[in-house]
C-alpha cells in the first residue's frame, strides 16, 4: 500500500463529519482527536448536496473551510468524492438516477447508494465532481489518498441497466447463438431471436426470492452479477481517471467489505491502488471469521498492505443486537486487522450524529462531548502505541505456503443453483476450511482465480463447481510440480457458462483427482452419513455431512469409505499422486475437528510450520520486512491465557524481552508485536 506524502506510521483516525455540526464545535473536536492521537481523517463522505446546488452551481467554502480546519491540526486526509449519495434536487430533474428495485418499482429520493450506475446523468456528475475535487485539493500535501464514494452495492433494474446488459452480452457471446447455447435457451423456450428481448433477470422475469435468490436461469442470473459488479466497477474508474488525470500521484481507493455478495473484489482489486475495507463483525463472530475477511481483503489486493478504513470503536447501530465492544476488543481487533496486513486503523466515526438512523452508533467522540468515558480513553491508549509502533513494520507483507481459494462466480453459481441443497453456503463453506488452518496458527492466504501458485505448497479449493477456462490447467501444474490441492463435494460440475461437464464428474478435475462421481446424495438438516479411518493421524470415526459423492476410484487410493445407506463401502475420501504432488478430495463434508488433524497432516507433510504454538483462542499471524519477522500474538480467550514463546524476541508494544521458550500469561484481549 502506497499513501501519497510522508507517512511512517500506522495512520489512526477514520470518518469525520463537521458538517453535520455548528463550527464552534470544530476545534474542540481537533482538540479532543489530537489528543486521542488521530492523524488522519476521511471527509466529504456525504457532501454532494452541500457541494453542488444545481446543474451548474458548484459551492466548495465549507468543504474548504473543513479541509482548512482539520489540515491546521496537522491531520492527513483522505478526501472522499462524496458521489455514494446523490442530491435530492438531482433526483427531481434527472430522474434517470433513480434506481429500479427488481420488482419493477421506481425509487424515490431518500437513502444513500441509490444512484443507477448505468446513468450517463450520475456518471457525468460524479465524473465532473471527482475533477473538480483533484483540482481544488489535489496540490495539498496532506492528502494521502481518495475515498471514491462509499461502500458500493445494491441492483438496479431499470431500461438502462436493461440496455447495458444487452450490451456486456455482446461483448461477451458475440453473437445470440453462442448467447443462446451458453445459456441453454432451449430449456422452457427461452430461445432468444434478437437481443432486444433479452430482459434484465428481476422478480418480474426468472428471479424470485430475497434472502437467498432463486432463477430459473442460473446463467442470466449469474452474468447479470458479473455485469453488475463490473458496471458499478466502471462507475468507480469514470471518477478515479477523473482523479488521475489531474494528480496521478494520490492512490485511489473505495471501502469493500468482505464477503459482499454484490461485487467481484478480486476483479476490483486491480483497478484499486490499494484495498480499503470496513470490518463490522456481529456479536459472537469468530475471531478466525473475521480473520478471514481481512485475508480475503488482502488477497483482493494481491497480498499487499491493506487499509482497515472503518470499524466502530464500540458500538453499530445497524445490526439486530447491538452489543458493546467490551472493554479492550477494540484494541485488539484493530491489531487483528493489522496482523493481517492492515498499515492503518480508521473508525466509523469521530463524532457521534445527533439524529438519523446513526445517532446510537458508536464514536471517538460521543454525545456527552468529552473525552471522559471508556471509549475515549480505550482509543487515546491505542492512539498511544500506534504512535510508539512508527513504521517499524509498515509495508510488511505475508510468507505464506498455504492459500485458500474463493471465486465470486463459484460464490454466485452456487447460491444461485436450483438443488442439490439449500444448505449449501459458499462462504461458511470456504471458512471451515480457512478456519482449520487459520486456528492453528499456520500463514494461511486467501486468493483468486487469477492469483499466481507460485509460491504455494498447499491449496484448498472447496466447493470449485465452476472450473473457468485455464483454471483446471493452472492446478495440474500446481500438482505435477509438487503442490497439494484439496477440493471437494460439488466441485468440478460446470464450466463459466454453468454448463454441467459431460465428461463425468468432477469433469476437467477428473484426471487430477483420479476418480469419478456418478451420483450425489443430499443429507437431511441434522443427519449424518460416517466413515472410519483406522490408523495413521486420521484416526476415528468421523461424520460425513451435507452432501455425499458417490465415488469410483480411478487410480485415486481410497482412505476411507461410508459407514452407512446403500452406498457403504463406497468411498468417501480419496488421495490421488499427481504428478510430484497429490490431490485431496473428500466426497462429504468433513467434521471439523477431521479437519483440523487434516491441515496439520497435510502441513506437517510439506514442512509448513504454523508461525507461533496453538493454544486455543490464541491467535498468530505472521508480516515479513526486509527478511525481519513479526510475529503478531492475540488473545480472543476470555480469561488470560499462558503462551509458550518459541523464540529469543521483543514485543514492540511492551518492550518486554523474552527468551526461547519462555512463559508468558497474555491478559485477556492482549497483544504481542513480536520482533
Ligand atoms: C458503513 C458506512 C458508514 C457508516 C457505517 C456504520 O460502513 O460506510 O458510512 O454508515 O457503515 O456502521
Ligand atoms: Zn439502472
Amino acid at each position: 500500500m502506497k499513501l501519497a506524502g510522508n507517512v511512517n506510521k500506522i495512520l489512526y483516525g477514520g470518518d469525520y463529519n463537521p458538517e453535520q455540526w455548528p463550527k464552534e464545535i470544530w476545534n474542540e473536536d481537533m482538540r479532543l482527536l489530537t489528543q486521542a492521537g488521530v492523524d488522519v481523517v476521511s471527509v466529504n463522505i456525504f457532501s454532494w448536496a452541500s457541494l453542488q446546488k444545481s446543474d451548474d452551481v458548484y459551492d466548495f467554502s465549507v468543504l474548504d473551510e473543513i479541509i482548512n480546519t482539520v489540515s491546521t491540526a496537522g491531520m492527513k486526509i483522505c478526501l472522499a468524492t462524496s458521489t455514494a449519495a446523490h442530491p435530492a434536487w438531482m433526483a427531481r430533474k434527472h430522474p434517470e438516477i433513480l434506481r429500479v428495485n427488481t420488482d419493477g418499482s421506481k425509487r424515490k429520493f431518500g437513502n444513500r447508494h441509490n444512484s443507477c450506475p448505468n446513468s450517463s446523468v450520475y456518471r457525468l456528475y460524479a465524473g465532473k465532481l471527482a475533477r473538480k475535487l483533484a483540482q481544488r485539493y489535489g496540490k495539498l500535501e496532506n492528502i494521502v489518498a481518495w475515498h471514491i464514494s462509499n461502500e458500493y452495492g445494491g441492483y438496479c433494474y431499470c431500461d438502462k441497466c436493461q440496455d447495458a446488459f444487452r450490451e456486456w452480452l455482446k461483448k461477451r457471446y458475440k453473437t445470440l447463438e453462442a448467447l443462446n447455447e451458453a445459456w441453454n435457451t432451449s430449456f422452457w423456450g427461452h430461445n432468444y431471436h434478437d437481443w432486444e428481448d433479452i430482459v434484465s433477470p428481476s422478480h418480474l422475469g426468472p428471479e424470485w426470492g430475497h434472502h437467498r435468490p432463486s432463477t430459473t436461469c442460473q446463467i442470466q442470473s449469474i452474468d447479470y452479477r458479473r455485469f453488475y459488479s463490473d458496471s458499478v466497477l466502471d462507475c468507480f474508474l469514470v471518477e478515479a481517471n477523473a482523479l488521475k488525470e489531474v494528480v496521478p500521484h494520490i492512490p485511489v481507493t473505495t471501502n469493500l467489505m468482505g464477503t459482499f455478495w454484490d461485487l467481484d473484489y478480486f476483479k476490483w482489486g486491480k483497478h484499486m491502488d490499494f484495498i480499503a475495507w470496513d470490518n463490522y463483525p456481529w456479536p459472537n463472530c469468530p475471531y478466525t471469521r473475521i480473520a478471514m475477511n481481512h485475508a480475503l481483503m488482502r488477497g483482493c489486493g494481491d497480498g499487499k498492505p491493506f487499509s482497515l478504513m472503518e470499524q466502530t470503536p464500540s458500538v453499530t447501530n445497524w445490526q439486530p443486537y447491538n452489543t458493546l465492544k467490551r472493554p479492550g476488543v477494540m484494541r485488539l481487533w484493530s491489531y487483528q486487522a493489522v496482523a493481517h496486513g492492515s498499515d492503518t486503523v480508521m473508525f466509523f466515526q469521530m463524532r457521534r450524529s445527533r439524529g438519523c438512523c446513526e445517532k446510537f452508533h458508536g464514536a471517538i467522540i460521543d454525545h456527552c462531548g468529552h473525552g471522559n468515558t471508556r471509549v475515549f480513553r480505550e482509543v487515546t491508549q491505542l492512539g498511544d502505541e500506534l504512535k510508539k509502533l512508527g513504521d517499524s513494520f509498515l509495508g510488511s507483507r505475508f510468507d505464506s505456503k498455504a492459500a485458500v481459494l474463493y471465486d465470486w462466480d463459484n460464490w454466485w453459481a452456487t447460491t444461485l443453483s436450483s438443488g442439490p441443497t439449500t444448505d449449501m453456503n459458499y462462504p461458511e463453506e470456504v471458512y471451515r476450511y480457512y478456519e482449520a488452518l487459520a486456528k492453528q496458527n499456520y500463514s494461511v492466504d486467501i486468493i483468486g482465480i487469477d492469483t499466481s501458485l507460485d509460491n504455494y505448497k498447499i491449496l484448498f479449493a472447496p466447493l470449485l463447481y465452476m472450473v473457468k477456462p485455464g483454471y483446471a490447467d493452472k492446478l495440474k501444474a500446481f500438482v505435477n510440480g509438487g503442490g497439494i490441492l484439496i477440493t471437494t463435494y460439488f466441485s468440478g460440475l460446470a464450466d463459466d457458462r454453468d454448463l454441467c461437464t459431460l465428461e463425468g464428474y468432477p469433469g476437467e478435475l477428473r484426471s487430477l483427482c483420479g476418480l469419478w462421481v456418478e451420483e450425489t446424495d443430499v443429507l437431511l438438516p441434522g443427519k449424518a452419513n460416517g466413515f472410519v479411518i483406522g490408523d495413521g493421524v486420521l484416526k476415528g470415526t468421523w461424520k460425513a455431512e451435507l452432501l455425499c459423492d458417490i465415488i469410483h476410484p480411478e487410480g485415486a487410493q481410497v482412505v476411507a469409505a461410508y459407514e452407512s445407506d446403500f452406498y457403504a463401502g463406497t468411498p468417501v475420501l480419496c488421495r490421488n499422486n499427481f504428478g510430484k504432488g497429490q490431490v485431496w478430495y473428500f466426497g462429504a463434508r468433513p467434521q471439523v475437528e477431521l479437519l483440523d488433524l487434516f491441515t496439520k497432516m497435510i502441513c506437517d507433510e510439506s514442512n509448513v510450520q504454523p508461525v507461533f504454538p496453538v493454544t486455543e483462542g490464541i491467535e498468530a499471524t505472521r508480516r515479513v520486512k526486509n527478511g525481519k519477522e513479526f510475529t503478531f500474538v492475540l488473545n480472543h480467550n476470555d480469561t488470560g491465557t499462558e503462551v509458550v514463546i518459541p523464540f529469543a524476541c521483543c514485543d514492540l508494544l511492551s518492550d518486554k524481552k523474552f527468551a526461547a521458550n519462555e512463559r508468558f500469561t497474555i491478559p485477556v484481549a492482549g497483544v504481542l508485536i513480536l520482533a
